[in-house]
């Protein structure tokens, strides 16, 4: 029996944000349908942040309410706050995607608190989720390294694990915001992490410095299950300086499936929804599954000379 490896999708909300030129509601709405045909546990849809923050992402609500649900994924939405949050109920998300950062320097940049104040924030979004029934995972952002303050000690991480541990939350995600992760760190983080938290721990990486695949093989080998990634390797937090994209999920589902992992992904299905992305943002997506191709499309030979 192959091991399966749950994939999460993120484009919608971690690629869309900081895309420059608005990409209309009926646009998402379709891509969000189509990515519901590919084999995702959970697709993060949205955001439900201030419009003022992250215009681009202001029509969350409409987004929500019109697309077509698969029943087998969870459509999930990234929360900053409590008014995030009954939006996100009244909207019928089924997962809210809490987030903080563990360095105080990003945290107040992107959400203009203080960790300690984000945490008691975050515990009263939690038990607002738990009377609603709703899941939900915390991602915690600039675990692998932070690009204000530097390396971030192992234990500040652990003891925010710990944290969210004991508040019971269906899942955890150690986020690397701008590719400041590197394999060994995987390793040793996670290893950690996995021992103090029995929920569903996620990674996210960035390939911000090209190392996101060799991460991802780190996390497989340390115990984890479950990767965030965007399609055609689009995304980057706006408030990070020096962010770019996160791991390309084509890739990821390209690799594992070469490695004997059942992922449930279909690869032909998400290459077409890459295809028509690069055409939606119109340009060239940092994918580079999708200029060469799976290992299975092969090629005539070139003509000889002779
Ligand atoms: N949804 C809609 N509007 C919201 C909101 C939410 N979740 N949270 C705050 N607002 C509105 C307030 O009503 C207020 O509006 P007004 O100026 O018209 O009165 C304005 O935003 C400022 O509210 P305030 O409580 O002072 O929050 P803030 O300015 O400190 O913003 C955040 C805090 C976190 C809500 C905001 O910075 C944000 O949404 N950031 C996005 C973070 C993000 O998604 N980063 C990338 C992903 S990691
Ligand atoms: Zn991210």
């Amino acid at each position: 029996m192959k091991e399966t490896i749950a994939l999460n999708e993120v484009v919608t909300r971690d690629g869309f944000q900081s895309e420059k030129a608005f990409i209309a509601t009926h646009d998402k709405v379709a891509l969000v349908n189509a990515l519901s045909q590919c084999g995702y546990r959970v697709i993060e849809v949205t955001s439900f942040t201030s419009p003022k923050a992250i215009p681009m992402l202001s029509d969350a609500e409409e987004v929500m309410a019109t697309i077509d649900r698969n029943p087998e994924v969870v459509y999930s939405a990234l929360i900053p706050n409590l008014r995030g949050a009954q939006r996100a109920i009244d909207a019928g998300v089924d997962m809210f995607n809490l987030v903080m950062s563990v360095s105080e320097s990003h945290n107040r940049s992107n959400l203009r608190m203080s960790c300690a104040e984000s945490s008691a924030a975050l515990s009263e979004v939690i038990d607002l989720a738990h009377q609603h029934n709703i899941r939900v995972n915390v991602s915690l952002s600039t675990s692998f390294g932070c690009p204000i303050e530097g390396s971030i000690a192992k234990e500040r991480v652990l003891d925010w694990v710990s944290h969210f541990a004991q508040r019971q939350v269906w899942g955890l995600s150690l986020c690397d915001t701008t590719g400041m992760a590197y394999p060994s760190l995987v390793s040793a983080l996670t290893q950690q992490a996995l021992d103090l938290f029995t929920g569903t721990l996620t990674l996210h990486f960035h390939n911000t410095r090209g190392m996101g695949l060799a991460n991802v093989l780190a996390g497989v080998q340390a115990g984890v299950r479950s990767f965030d990634a965007s399609l055609g390797g689009l995304g980057g937090c706006p408030y990070a300086p020096g962010a770019t994209g996160n791991i390309t999920t084509e890739e990821v589902v390209h690799m594992l499936d070469l490695m004997g992992f059942d992922t449930g992904m279909q690869l032909d299905k998400l290459l077409s929804a890459a295809h028509h992305l690069t055409q939606l943002v119109g340009r060239t997506l940092p994918s580079q599954l999708l200029k060469a191709g799976p290992i299975t499309q092969l090629h005539k030979a070139p003509l000889q000379n002779h």
